[in-house]
């Protein structure tokens, strides 16, 4: 699999991990004079207090995250949390309030307006749930579109848009209408369309929320195998739990203009911040999220007085060798590690089977940590309500 950066054109070159964005004290208050809002929110009033005593809509009452290079970062939380605000305010359709936004270490919020357009222009499509296609132009045109509003020459857009139409599978369809495609298509037009810029950095706004279940797996399939290709930088916006788990590298959760925690799906799923969180993704089926890894422990060394039950050994360099029976005594399972990034859900069998806790190791054979039975289960109990709220699988 190989993976590759866009490259921005003129722009300082970034390595997959590095931070692109990176969003500080970020604040937005729906006021003529701001200053009130704020300062009730700088002494840690919620949304709803600044709204009962202000009457004004907090949009985002406090955000601070960094967005890595080449990773989907997945902005959830329900609706009103101020999902969508964050996203304008990263490509400033609208103001912020207060706070900083860096893109590649520069401060976007200082930016005169004309170098700021140049730097969005260059770096940032967006795509939207409403898939803002216009009907009297065909796929190629629509797709077209964001290059013709850049001032990019005809023939060069053409071929550019026809180029991002193959890559989302509708070469065939380019001199079609919208009304002739399915929502779908639609939603792979405007994804084309974003493509077409070859950005850097996307940022999709409930992007997939308006497609029947199947087609937005689809979409999430290809927007997941596009990022194999170009391993662009995604802010994606859910309110969908199973979308984000499914799609992203890192998840912000929302809660009330703030955010309640950022972390990988399976630390999310493994450790929720608070009892939002836990109940947002109660219905999501763990074991598709975890992987061996999120479950490696270190084996049980034994208790003081009592060995062992089972001794693993790696070589000098860490690599996995074999499980002795832990009297010391010679036997050794002809056990197959598991690899660590298997997911939980085809290792129930094995390690439920299994006559000792199971090793898993990285792929140059690096032994992690071993999964026990009680610990597979601890990770799938998710609590008495879990699985009710559970969508479709
Ligand atoms: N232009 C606006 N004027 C006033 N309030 C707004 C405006 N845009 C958003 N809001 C308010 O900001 C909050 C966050 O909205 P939004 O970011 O759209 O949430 P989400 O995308 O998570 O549903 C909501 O309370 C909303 O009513
Ligand atoms: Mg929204």
């Amino acid at each position: 699999m190989t993976m590759t950066l866009p490259t921005p054109t003129g722009s300082s070159s970034t390595a997959i991990g590095q931070v692109r964005l990176a969003v500080r004290g970020l604040r937005k208050v729906f006021a003529d004079d701001p200053r009130p809002a704020l300062e009730m929110l700088h002494r840690g009033a919620t949304k709803a207090e600044v709204l009962h005593r202000l009457n004004v809509n907090v949009g985002v009452a406090e955000a601070s995250f960094d967005i890595r290079a080449g990773e989907i970062f997945v902005i959830m939380g329900l609706s009103g949390s101020g999902k969508s605000t964050i996203v304008r305010l990263l490509n400033r359709l609208i103001e912020p309030s207060e706070g900083q936004i860096r893109l590649d270490g520069r401060d976007l919020t200082a930016l005169p307006y004309g170098d700021l357009v140049e730097v969005l222009r260059r770096d940032m499509s967006m795509v939207f749930q409403s898939f803002a296609l216009l009907p009297n132009r065909t796929a190629l045109e629509n797709a077209a579109f964001g290059l013709e509003v850049a001032g990019v020459k005809r023939g060069e857009r053409r071929k550019a848009a026809l180029a991002a139409l193959e890559r989302v599978g509708l070469a065939d369809y380019a001199d079609r209408y919208p009304d002739e495609l399915s929502g779908g298509m639609q939603q792979r037009v405007g994804l084309a369309r974003a493509l077409a810029k070859n950005p850097t950095i996307m940022l999709m706004d409930e992007a997939f929320s308006a497609l029947d279940p199947l087609i937005r797996c689809d979409m999430q399939d290809e927007l997941l195998r596009l990022q194999r290709e170009d391993a662009r930088t995604i802010v994606f916006i859910s309110h969908d739990a199973e979308e984000a788990m499914r799609i992203a590298d890192r998840i912000a959760v929302m809660e009330d203009g703030r955010i309640a925690q950022i972390g990988t799906p399976a630390e999310i799923l493994r450790a929720p911040a608070d009892g939002y969180v836990r109940a947002f993704f109660r219905g999501v089926d763990a074991s598709r999220v975890l992987r061996a890894r999120d479950l490696a422990r270190p084996p049980d060394d034994g208790t003081a007085g009592e060995p062992a039950r089972f001794r693993y050994r790696t070589d000098p360099e860490g690599r996995f060798r074999g499980v002795l029976a832990g009297d010391g005594a010679s036997v050794l399972f002809g056990l197959e590690p598991v690899a660590a990034e298997t997911p939980i859900q085809a290792l129930l069998g094995r390690v439920a089977a299994a006559a000792c806790p199971l090793p898993v190791v990285e792929a140059d054979g690096r032994f992690l940590g071993v999964i026990s039975c009680s610990a597979l289960l601890a990770a799938l109990d998710r609590g008495e309500d879990a699985g009710r709220g559970a969508r479709h699988g």
